[in-house]
């Protein structure tokens, strides 16, 4: 490596932060550090005239790094950055610190100890700023063409959007017809129309006029020259990476089903179970085609995930007797049975004996809202309730229905009117979750055994027909294509987004989006702003043409690696392959398309033999050595690791509103808390520190998914490992935070510096 020559740029933010530290104490010092050959002080250095005079310097001067002190470290870092670049320099090649927040204003009350700290705080940056290297920055080609998993109503919405801005889209579709679930849902609210409504596609389709909405057959949906359909269709396989994925699709051509788009006709069970004389004869062939099997491989810059949900498996829950009494039926079947399509042609009946049944109970939240099955809320199962009890109410207004509820969770935009107007139309609403239903032995008629807990009693309600709304949970083989991308399903099992606040239809691959059901039960609206989102993430990234990153990635060394393979596990993105080296040795590859540079895969290796380009191992031992030793006043010292997410922040956020805490807490800013290994932990110790803080994202909200979660089962080895040396355990602490916890970080602080002076200095020859 060559000579540094390093030039320091302290700001003192018009006297804001000299007024508090010893500037000329520290400039002394700073002149003094061997590789330092310019040292200036200024205003500030993150705008202009500062930067100009960084621009200069770096030209004048012939620096080859930077270290930069100014105040919020994220903009100044990405305007030096920009400065270095025209200065021609490597823009990776600066440190940039800040001495307002975390040294000068949090500690405004003890200049002499913040002075010293901030000595400490400009060797760690400058010790570091000598061992930075050049990063490159990462371009990869975007094949321009998408693929979308799932032909409901969000893939359909997802796929012509991205065909209506010029993209080709593959939809795979796994059933033999287009619509998911909405295809036999009859009515959708809020509009009380068709459920198979989808928006109409901007393409030119001779015969097909764009008003506001189509239903999918008039909506020439098959016809876009763009979209290429795959009904029958299931996703096996997947290589590439983002903008380059090569997708192996099974097809399949298999039997019937009735009012199917496109027009297959397949052998359904459900439709059986109701179908009439006449529906069995107009739609039901008497003869299966036989099932074949072609492997396709489909090129596609992005994927996007809609894969839905299906409804839950009432016949679980033995007491209601679903699959067991022919009269217990779910809501989608009741659906298909006032579908003038289904099963009965619209006509309801009472499975047993077709009758048209007089009382009908419905049970919400089967298998929801209850921590034996699924502990969520569906949060569309009571408008699907109301809907039907509606639809019911019309047709045949005689007919008593009966809601037994939990709570009615009507919230959407005209949901409490579908309320409201049951009342009106007469259907009784019974608070209260049923214990059984039980059959009457002589008549073999229903009855549902249930508390009504407005009126304090038991009550056992008749039925001709039990319709239960039961969960709807993730559609089946959601685990093994998460697992075939590399996405992560939540608690529930349902995809999960990148971020559900901010980001809810990428996911942290980047290249595939998910939307819809495939992340939560939604209704139609929800749906089509989901899809409409992913369409403009995908869209927006396959316009780009070129996958553009930093190479801020991990590097292995071959020579160290050594077969043990925890690393591709750990990955949270799946950038790390085996490959043969030499002598049958298997090291690991990472793939720098997929390498977000969390450093997870570094706090993993047992060998060492894996590093970060921007956070390297040298850098971090430079920099705890810096913090832990330069030190005159015998104080003890803290040493804080923070993530330079959330956990970061919250110390960030400290600083900027001057919150107080000790001077004794120096920090090492790391990519994650996941990339700390116990070795790090104890170095802390061994080099100078008398207590330690890891301060990291919250367990379920590290930025790179489980590094926080890591970090913390080490910190809690690292104590009995500190134990077994004779140190007190409680000077290592793992805390979690988040940008606007400045105060919880303060306290913290405190409470490990407080630990460091009870407990006295450390004597470091026993570790
Ligand atoms: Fe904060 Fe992982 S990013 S702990």
């Amino acid at each position: 490596m060559e000579e540094p020559r390093i030039g320091v740029f302290l700001s003192d933010c018009n006297g804001e932060i000299s007024s508090i530290l010893n500037f000329k104490e520290l400039l002394a010092y700073v002149e003094e550090i061997p590789g330092v050959v310019y040292v200036k002080q200024n205003n500030e250095f993150c705008e202009e005239p500062g930067l100009k005079i960084v621009r200069d310097a770096i030209k004048e001067q012939n620096l080859n790094r930077i270290v930069v002190s100014g105040d919020e470290p994220v903009t100044c870092m990405v305007r030096i950055s920009r400065v270095l670049r025209e200065a021609g320099l490597n823009p990776y090649l600066a440190e940039v610190i800040t001495l307002r927040e975390h040294c000068a204003k949090p500690h405004k009350n003890e200049p002499d100890k913040a002075t010293q700290k901030a000595r400490a705080m400009l060797l760690a940056a400058i010790e570091k700023a000598k061992l930075l290297e050049p990063l490159e920055t990462l371009k990869y080609p975007i094949k321009k063409s998408a693929l979308v998993i799932g032909g409901g109503i969000a893939g359909i919405q997802v796929a012509m959007n991205l065909s209506d801005l010029g993209f080709p889209v593959h939809v795979v579709e796994k059933e033999p017809y287009l619509g998911g679930i909405a295809a036999k849902a009859v009515k959708f609210f809020p509009t009380d129309d068709c459920s198979l409504c989808v928006g109409a596609s901007s393409c030119d389709l001779n015969g097909v006029t764009k008003t506001s909405r189509k239903c999918l057959y008039r909506s020439g949906f098959s016809e876009i020259s763009n979209v290429n359909i795959l009904t029958n269709a299931k996703v096996v396989g997947l290589k590439g990476g983002p903008g380059d994925y090569q997708v192996t699709v099974e097809k399949a051509v298999y039997p019937v089903f009735p009012h199917g788009y496109p027009e297959i006709r397949i052998v359904d069970d459900q439709f059986r179970k109701f179908a009439t004389e006449y529906t069995l004869k107009t739609y039901v062939p008497t003869q299966s085609e036989p099932t074949t099997v072609e492997s396709i491989c489909l090129d596609a810059g992005a994927i996007i995930v809609a894969t839905g949900f299906r409804e839950f498996d009432a016949s679980i829950i033995e007491e209601y007797r679903y699959g067991v009494h022919p009269d217990v039926v779910t809501q989608l079947e009741l659906a298909r049975m006032l579908d003038a399509f289904g099963p009965t042609a619209g006509s309801l009946i009472r499975p047993s004996d077709r009758s048209i049944p007089k009382k009908i109970v419905m049970v919400l939240c089967v298998g929801s809202r209850d921590t034996r099955y699924n502990a969520y809320c569906s949060s569309i199962c009571c408008m699907v309730a109301l809907k039907h009890s509606l639809i019911i109410k019309e047709k045949y207004p005689d007919t008593d229905v009966r809601i037994c509820y939990i709570d009615i969770r009507s919230w959407g935009r005209g949901h409490e009117d579908y309320y409201l107007r049951a009342r009106e139309a007469g259907v009784k609403f019974i608070k209260g979750r049923p214990t059984e239903i039980l059959e009457d032995s002589e008549t073999g008629r229903l009855i549902v055994d249930t508390e009504d807990e407005l009126l304090c009693k038991f009550t056992q309600i008749p039925a001709d027909l039990v319709v239960l709304s039961t969960a709807f949970v993730p559609s089946e083989g959601t685990k093994e294509l998460a697992e075939m991308l590399g996405l992560e399903l939540d608690k529930d099992g349902f995809f999960k987004e990148y971020n559900s606040k901010v980001r809810p239809t990428e996911t942290k691959l980047r290249g595939i989006f998910i939307c819809g059901g495939a992340t939560f039960p939604k209704d139609s609206p929800t749906t089509a702003l989901h899809a409409a989102s992913a369409a403009m993430k995908a869209a927006r990234f396959l316009n780009a043409g070129e996958f553009v990153k930093d190479q801020k990635t991990a590097i292995v060394d071959s020579e160290l690696c050594g077969d043990c393979e925890f690393c591709p596990v750990t990955c949270p993105y799946g950038a790390i392959t085996l490959a043969e080296w030499k002598e049958s040795h298997v090291v690991a590859e990472i793939d720098d398309r997929k390498c977000e540079g969390c450093g997870i895969c570094v706090g993993t290796c047992p060998l060492n033999a894996i590093d970060l380009r921007h956070a390297k191992e040298d850098q971090i031992m430079a920099q705890i050595k810096a913090l832990t030793q330069n030190d005159e006043s015998k104080e003890p010292i803290v040493l804080a690791y923070c993530c330079a997410e959330c956990g970061g922040t919250a110390m960030d956020s400290a600083g900027m509103a001057a919150i107080e805490y000790p001077a004794n807490v120096r920090t090492v800013k790391v990519p994650c808390t996941g990339i700390l290994k116990i070795h790090h932990l104890l170095e802390a110790f061994k080099l100078g520190a008398d207590a330690v803080m890891v301060v990291g994202c919250k367990l379920d909200g590290c930025h790179y998914e489980e590094g926080s979660m890591r970090a913390k089962r080490k910190v809690e080895l690292a104590k009995k490992l500190l134990q077994s040396y004779g140190i007190e355990p409680e000077r290592l602490e793992m805390f979690h935070n988040v940008y606007v916890e400045g105060n919880e970080f303060a306290e913290e602080a405190k409470t490990m510096t407080k630990r460091a002076m009870t407990l006295g200095r450390l004597q470091r020859d026993i570790i």
